[in-house]
This record gives C-alpha cells, sequence and structure tokens, in this order.
C-alpha cells in the first residue's frame, strides 16, 4: 500500500514505512489555498497549510511511502480523524521515478476540494506570506512548515515555484519584494 506525500508528510511522517520513492501525481499543483485553524493555526489567527489544485497537464511532485498493509490501514484510519477539516482521502496514480522503483502505482493522498468549508484560495504571495508568518498551531508554527517543506523539496530536486516564491517572501519579504 502507498500513500502519496506532498506536504508535511514529506519532512514529518510520523510513521514507519517499508519504501519512499520519489515521483509524481499529474493533473495537480501545490498550493498553500487550505486554511488552517487546528494544525498550523488557530481560529483566532488561521494559518495555511498544502492542498492539491487540478491544473490540466501539471505535475506534482513528492513521495510515496510504501507501508505494510496493517500499518497503512492502522495510519490512515489515523489521517482521517487528524485531516477531518476539509480533506478527502482518495486514490491517484502515482508515477515513481526513483532508483528503487519506476512505474505507475496506485496510491492514497489527502486533498481538500475548492468549496469545502476551510478553502481559502488564491491570495497574492505577500498576503499569504503575511499570514503564515503570523500564525502558529498545535502542530508548530505555520512558517516553520512552509520552509521545511521548501528545503525537504529542495533535497529531493524538485521545483516548485509556488512554494519556493512563498517561502522568500516568508523568511525575507524585503528581498522577496526587490526580487519581483
Ligand atoms: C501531505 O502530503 O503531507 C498531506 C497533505 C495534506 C493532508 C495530509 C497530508
Amino acid at each position: 500500500m502507498w500513500l502519496f506525500a506532498y506536504g508535511s508528510l514529506i519532512f514529518r511522517p510520523g510513521f514507519a514505512f517499508q519504501r519512499r520513492v520519489r515521483g509524481y501525481v499529474e493533473g495537480f499543483e501545490r498550493r498553500f489555498w487550505q486554511v488552517s485553524t487546528d494544525h498550523r493555526g488557530t481560529p483566532e489567527s488561521p494559518g495555511r497549510v498544502v492542498t492539491l489544485v487540478s491544473v490540466p497537464g501539471a505535475r506534482c511532485w513528492g513521495v510515496a511511502y510504501e507501508l505494510s498493509d496493517a500499518d497503512f490501514e492502522r495510519y490512515v484510519a489515523h489521517l482521517d480523524v487528524r485531516e477531518r477539516n476539509g480533506y478527502d482521502r482518495i486514490a491517484l496514480p502515482f508515477v515513481a521515478q526513483d532508483r528503487q522503483v519506476t512505474g505507475v502505482l496506485s496510491a492514497v493522498a489527502y486533498i481538500a476540494p475548492a468549496g469545502n468549508p476551510h478553502f481559502g484560495g488564491e491570495l497574492p504571495l505577500p498576503e499569504l506570506a503575511d499570514i503564515i508568518r503570523a500564525s502558529s498551531g498545535p502542530s508548530g508554527h505555520n512558517a516553520e512548515y512552509i520552509l521545511s517543506l521548501a528545503e525537504a523539496l529542495a533535497a529531493l530536486d524538485v521545483e516548485d515555484a509556488h512554494v519556493f516564491e512563498l517561502a522568500n517572501w516568508v523568511s525575507d519579504p524585503a528581498a522577496a519584494a526587490t526580487d519581483d
């Protein structure tokens, strides 16, 4: 059983796995468009976390974890509760491009579709960055989330303009403004 990770599960899986494989899902891009009042924000100061948005022809790179059947059932039951604020569990074809594994695998992923009650949608990057810099929740600071994700994607040699540009706005808004 495979679980596709495109967000915090890339840098903090929190479960035992058999293999971790780099690859992508087609037709999606990663966006910080989901509001978080329970993990990286609070109801008073909501943060932003990732979801996948449908973009024909796009690829969203990440990793897929292979879990034993028992670990998969246990962890997915945990994620179903943890990600109840707007995320749906779906199965997606994952294209593995890794030294260990290549080919298409069926992987489970959590996606918060547009229109869910916590969908924040698109905002200019400086505004998203202000929200992220100001927000912290039970799972940690929102800035730590995006900076860890950007670092993990860079380590995987994955290009993601949305994440990297937003991370620049979060870490150094004055420099990001001059880059524009
Ligand atoms: C992840 O891939 O890290 C993830 C994204 C959204 C919800 C749960 C996990």
